[in-house]
């Protein structure tokens, strides 16, 4: 009984948060432009930065807005999939460059292989993309991009970052607060879908909705919740810590670089 409480405690902690970030869903209301929408949306956890998509598993073809504001106007937002890794190094990115005046946002690709800093030109990402474009609007930059994942993938490692300012047409480096530092996370691709209402973990359901507020946060929430969470995320989820401050601290010199 008490093992199971200490195991359950940690869950519910790291799900009831999540359930309320999603019952709240900040980035159900994005307004986007005629004939841009997605399936799904994810206030992402730092930054105020949030990933809408849709994924064609048919296809392995991956479309996303990503929304943040820069750290400063004239600055610059930056989203990504890692499939090596946690951190920037193995980054495949898209990069907004805040426009000059009333111009739009300019788009870069960045397949981020080390320690250098960026240029002004784009590289060609492991995973293709296409279809980009950015615009901004209330102070936010959104990007837009069509990427081509390998096929079969189901979660994959996210970064986003935002900067305060460009030289050159080239991103300068952001800052290193912690919520620069904390801003990834992992994108789960199959299983996320918004008819997933079987949550693969019913028990979680009552517990989180209940404690962190009323009735209506449960269901709707937990089930979006529940797919992310359960299959590999919550059991080791205890032991995470020494590993996720590693991986922060490499981060954070990465960083230096951005
Ligand atoms: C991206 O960078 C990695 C590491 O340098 C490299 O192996 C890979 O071929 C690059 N991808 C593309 C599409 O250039």
């Amino acid at each position: 009984m008490p093992r199971h409480l200490a195991l359950l405690l940690p869950l519910l902690l790291l799900a009831s948060p999540a359930a309320t970030r999603l019952a709240s869903a900040a980035c159900a209301g994005e307004k986007f432009p005629a004939g841009r929408a997605y399936a799904s949306c994810e206030d992402l956890p730092k930054l105020g930065a949030s990933l809408h998509w849709t994924y064609d598993a048919s296809k392995s073809s991956l479309s996303v807005a990503f929304v943040a504001a820069p750290a400063a106007a004239g600055g610059w937002v930056a989203w990504g999939l890692n499939p090596t890794g946690e951190g920037i190094a193995g980054a495949q990115a898209l990069v907004a460059l805040a426009g000059a005046g009333a111009a739009a946002p300019a788009v870069r690709t960045y397949n981020i292989t080390g320690y250098v800093p960026l240029g002004k030109a784009s590289t060609p990402l492991d995973f293709p993309a296409t279809d980009l474009a950015a615009d901004a609007a209330g102070g936010k930059i959104r990007v837009y991009g069509k990427l081509q994942l390998r096929k079969g993938m189901k979660a994959v490692n996210q970064v986003w970052q935002v900067g305060a300012s460009s030289t050159g047409g080239a991103p300068d480096k952001h800052a290193f607060q912690a919520d620069n530092l904390g801003a990834k996370s992992k994108l789960v691709l199959a299983g996320k879908a918004p008819a997933a209402a079987e949550a693969p973990s019913p028990a979680l359901a009552p517990e989180a909705g209940g404690p962190s507020a009323g009735g209506d946060s449960g269901a709707g929430a937990s089930s979006s919740t529940a797919p992310s969470k359960s299959p590999n995320a919550a059991v080791p989820a205890a032991g995470v810590s020494a590993p996720a401050l590693l991986a922060l601290a490499l981060v954070g010199f990465l960083a230096a670089v951005w």
